[in-house]
């Protein structure tokens, strides 16, 4: 479906065919293998750096073909200041580098190893490039009938490397975490009359393989438990909702498990409070947290992490029939509180009230992390670059805050807090699902709060960086995947071990 680019490691030394990736720093430096050409050519490397003005800035490129030694073309990468390149920076180079060949139309290449880095170990450079290129080699292709056409595509990169065992063992985390990403996109672009709740938790059953223990249940295993608020959005629709919970034993055995629960609206109509035509294509994209969840699962369950792991997922179309659920509405959650549903477009909300309260209830977590296509306002408030986080704890909070700039999936942390409770009081019902003209994206965290008891709890609302977010050196399709490298970054650095 999507093309994972082949990545080899190998021990360095200078290609004598091919298409060769290799580096500069500030003030044209050459690096080992480079300047090892440019002797072999006969200084003819070094002249066109020169008519070209090429220094070795960051970001700068010299596409330079038949170079010499035997060579088909040589891609000269500026670097900056080798010593002060971070991890992050070497991942996006490598997306860069995986950009920067597709555009040359080239198959396969050779990149060549970063020399004087500082924060980073030779070997583990070559691992976040392959990762920061393999990342960026994604494409949905799945409903393209014309094979391929005639535009090549990048296909295999060898990654020279001092160390090459290292490199490569250093290369199998962060691999898996690609295939979860990867997933996590799969899943977003697939239209909404494929990817409906049955079929989706069709594809989550399928990763038992991967070792994951899969739980689907169904709309009467739901109705038993109380779940009136997720079962009410999914009435009007031909398609059955499922809760799917997913679940990774790492860890010790009894150890309370880390939970990751997400909204799966397969397709968000609005219901009976319609949306508007224009752009509503884009709400098969509204399952993008559920889409995270399992991508994170996958991911965890690929680099066998040591640690409990449950992630579940809400699966529902709002659609509207005769029986769909109307605008006033009452319904009773799970949790015993009342809804009145006066908007049935603020219906991730009501999906999220229950697997919150079951997931709690059931498995007693170390903590909940929630994330959602939740509101338009959050995209208002914030762009599409950062998700907005609501949490009840500052160590969690402080610690997903990290991890996004780690990682590029940034969260900027918004208010919880009781003075907007008044905005969400019902005069009939416990509450009401909207909360007016203000805050909207602060008003539904301050109605999933209600569903959350005293565990430390995080709730990401992703509407304006899953889908349609700002292309990256990373990702150049509609759905990113995001979340999946944020949230099992907050995992490794914290809980294993
Ligand atoms: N899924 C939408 C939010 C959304 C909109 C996500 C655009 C991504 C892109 C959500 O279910 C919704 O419709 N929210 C309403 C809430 C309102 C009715 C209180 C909104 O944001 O308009
Ligand atoms: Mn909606
Ligand atoms: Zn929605």
């Amino acid at each position: 479906m999507n093309s994972t680019l082949k990545t080899a490691f190998e021990r360095s030394a200078l290609p004598r065919s091919g298409t060769l990736v290799a580096f500069a720093e500030e003030g044209a430096a050459l690096g080992p293998l480079a300047s090892q050409l440019d002797k072999a050519a006969k200084g003819q490397v070094t002249r066109a750096m020169k008519a070209a003005a090429f220094e070795g800035k960051k970001e700068q490129v010299l596409d330079l073909v038949a170079p010499g030694g035997g060579l088909d073309r040589l891609i000269l990468m500026g670097l900056g200041k080798a010593d002060a390149l971070t991890a992050r920076e070497i991942e996006l180079l490598g997306g860069a580098i995986a950009g920067t060949l597709q555009a040359a139309k080239a198959r396969t290449a050779t990149v060549a190893p970063l020399h004087g880095l500082k924060a980073v170990k030779e070997d583990e450079a070559s691992a976040l490039m392959a990762s920061g290129a393999s990342l960026r080699s994604y494409s949905f292709a799945a409903y393209k009938t014309k094979k391929g056409g005639k535009t090549p595509v990048l296909e295999a990169l060898t990654l020279l490397s001092g160390d090459a065992a290292a490199a490569r063992k250093a290369f199998v985390p962060l691999e898996a975490v690609r295939d979860g990403n990867h997933l996590a996109r799969n899943l977003v672009n697939e239209p909404a009359n494929v990817l409906h709740p049955v079929e989706f938790a069709a594809r989550a059953k399928a990763l038992a393989k991967a070792g994951l223990q899969v739980d689907v249940l169904s709309p009467a295993q739901m109705k038993k438990l109380g779940m009136n608020a997720l079962l009410g959005v999914a009435q009007g629709s031909e398609h059955e909702a499922r809760l799917v919970v997913m679940r990774w034993n790492g860890g010790k055995k009894g150890d309370a498990p880390l939970a990751f629960i997400g909204k799966g609206v397969t397709f968000d109509t609005g219901g009976v409070s319609i949306k508007p035509a224009a752009g509503m294509e884009d709400m098969k994209g509204d399952m993008a947290g559920a889409a995270a969840v399992t991508g994170l699962m996958l991911a965890l369950a690929r680099r066998k992490a040591k640690c409990n792991v449950v992630g579940a997922i809400g699966l529902v179309e709002n659609a509207i029939d005769g029986k769909a659920q109307r605008p006033g509405d009452i319904v009773k959650s799970m949790s015993g509180q009342t809804i009145a549903v006066l908007n049935t477009d603020a219906e991730g909300r009501l999906v999220l009230a229950d697997v919150l309260w079951y997931i709690q209830d059931r498995f007693k977590p170390k903590f909940m992390v929630n994330l959602a296509t939740l509101t338009g306002a959050m995209m208002v408030a914030l762009g599409k670059e950062y998700a907005g986080m609501f949490s009840n704890n500052d160590d969690l909070a402080n610690r997903l805050f990290a991890s996004g700039g780690a990682t590029g999936e940034k969260v900027w942390r918004m208010p919880l807090a009781p003075e907007y409770d008044k905005l969400i009081d019902h005069d009939v019902a416990d509450m009401k699902n909207i909360g007016g003209r203000y805050g909207g994206a602060i008003t539904a965290a301050q109605f999933l709060q209600r569903f959350v008891n005293n565990v430390p709890w995080a709730h990401l609302d992703v509407a304006g960086t899953a889908m349609d977010s700002t292309k990256t050196p990373l990702n150049q399709s509609w759905a990113s995947g995001w979340g999946v490298r944020l949230l099992n970054e907050l995992v490794a650095r914290h809980y294993e071990g």
